[in-house]
């Protein structure tokens, strides 16, 4: 079987060319973007005289033989079948006899890349759509948790009591970011660079924007070395879904928290949790922990893309093979954190008394009697140092801190009150604050802002 370069070469390819260089097992799921990529050209070769009306109609019949073919797993992959391209190449000239002028103006070089860019436009669409899904379990979870409150942390230390809404939309929001990156990496994917050749572009009369309008791309290259030998697009998306991993990673980390007996904020679904081989009484975040460790695995694919890119000459260099790999991994390793992650947010049950037992420490409110007093005229620092002070004897086993703050001249029975559960979290109502009345409107916001 001959290579696509038999011309010019007298001897085969040797067994270690073919192992290193043959991309066919991985970019064999690009076939039906390599496939539509063809259309387009053929079509556009058509429309400026390159083929005519039978030739074009013969090789998009074979091509769409060739796209049933590979789906229903009939396709005889043979030896040479290199890649992706190759293998639909050769098939199509099987086909039709026309097929051999399918590759006219066309290099894999410009191929590969737009196939690659075809392919990233889906998946981000994939990708963004089940980060909307985990958004909107964490707003119907918001949206059901009413005025349950927990204590918010600082340094993994209660800081201040938060309704329990105002933590899951914290996650919401960040969310948010990544599907807007995703959007904006998206415009950068969405270009075409049919026509870009090789690397110079044609001296044949091609249609770079015929091609590009029959694929949808929103724009074409502008400049043919760029076009080939630019991975950008590969790399921002990589790491739009790096941090998107990195924010699943924080959800996870704090589920598996929760899920321990020492804070028992969460009790985790059987169906989303795990057991233990020996330990009968282990239930286990197996999920969870597996959303923090991926998160390593996409940083990872990330710096190995922009350490093959770094310092590669223009233009197209066979490194640049190396694109696919690490951005199909990321994507299947997002699809599957987020689908799984989504589960484990819906399942869980929120064990709403324990969270207020563990924010209704009365230390959680010593700011909330700070800014009482700054209320009544007292200097912010001056009323730190007050209620630091009564922090300080209640610690030393003076008394009750809620009997110190009643007995203290400064603060009074009025103050005290505030310290009586749940009085706290209702008091940062602020725009974006923590209270369940200041919540109510943020979850109005967040609606509208995954609805839109
Ligand atoms: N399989 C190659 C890739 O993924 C296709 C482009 C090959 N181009 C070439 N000049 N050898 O990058």
């Amino acid at each position: 079987m001959a290579t696509l370069w038999h011309g010019r070469f007298e001897g085969g390819s040797s067994e270690a060319l073919q192992a290193l260089n043959d991309s066919l097992r991985f970019d064999l799921r690009m076939f039906r973007e390599d496939i539509a990529g063809s259309r387009a050209h053929v079509q556009m070769l058509a429309e400026v005289g390159l083929l005519d009306a039978g030739e074009r109609d013969e090789i998009l019949a074979a091509l769409d033989t060739v796209e049933d073919e590979i789906a229903g797993g009939s396709f005889d992959f043979a030896v040479n079948d290199e890649d992706i391209h190759t293998a639909v190449e050769r098939r199509v000239t099987e086909l039709a006899p026309a097929g051999a002028k399918m590759h006219t103006g066309r290099s894999r070089n410009d191929q590969v890349v737009t196939d690659v860019r075809l392919w990233t436009r889906g998946a981000i669409d994939e990708v963004v759509e089940l980060v909307g899904n985990l958004q909107r379990t964490l707003l119907a979870r918001a949206e059901s948790a009413g005025d349950a409150f927990l204590p918010g942390y600082t340094h993994l230390q209660q800081a201040q009591p938060v309704a329990l809404a105002h933590h899951l939309l914290a996650h919401g929001w960040a969310l948010d970011r990544d599907v807007e990156r995703l959007g904006e990496a998206r415009a950068r994917v969405d270009v075409s660079a049919l026509g870009a050749g090789a690397l110079a572009g044609s001296s044949l009369p091609l249609d770079p924007t015929k091609t590009a309008e029959f694929l949808g791309f929103g724009a074409v290259f502008e400049n043919s070395l760029d076009a080939v030998g630019d991975r950008d697009f590969v790399a921002e998306t990589l790491f739009a879904l790096a941090l998107l991993g990195v924010h699943l990673s924080r959800i996870g980390e704090e589920l598996i928290l929760w899920a321990s007996t020492e804070f028992g904020f969460v009790e985790l679904d059987d169906g989303f949790s795990t057991g233990s081989s020996m330990m009968p009484q282990k239930k286990n975040p197996d999920i969870a922990e597996l959303a923090r460790g991926k998160a390593g695995r996409l940083i990872g694919n990330l710096t190995g893309l922009l350490a093959t890119m770094k310092g590669l000459p223009l233009t197209y260099n066979k490194d640049l093979q190396e694109d696919k790999e690490p951005l199909f991994d990321a994507v299947d390793t997002v699809r599957l954190t987020l689908l799984a992650l989504d589960g484990m947010v819906a399942s869980t049950t929120f064990c709403t008394e324990r969270m207020a037992e563990a924010a209704s420490s009365p230390y959680a409110a010593a700011t909330d009697l700070a800014e009482w007093l700054v209320a009544r005229g007292v200097p912010f620092r001056k009323a730190h140092a007050v209620v630091g002070e009564l922090v300080r004897r209640a610690l030393a086993g003076e008394g009750e801190l809620i009997a110190l703050v009643g007995a203290s001249a400064e603060l009074g029975p009025e103050a005290a009150a505030l310290l009586e559960p749940g009085v706290s979290v209702t008091r940062r109502t602020t725009v974006g604050g923590g209270s369940p009345v200041a919540v109510a409107r943020q979850l109005e916001r967040f609606r509208a802002r995954i609805d839109g």
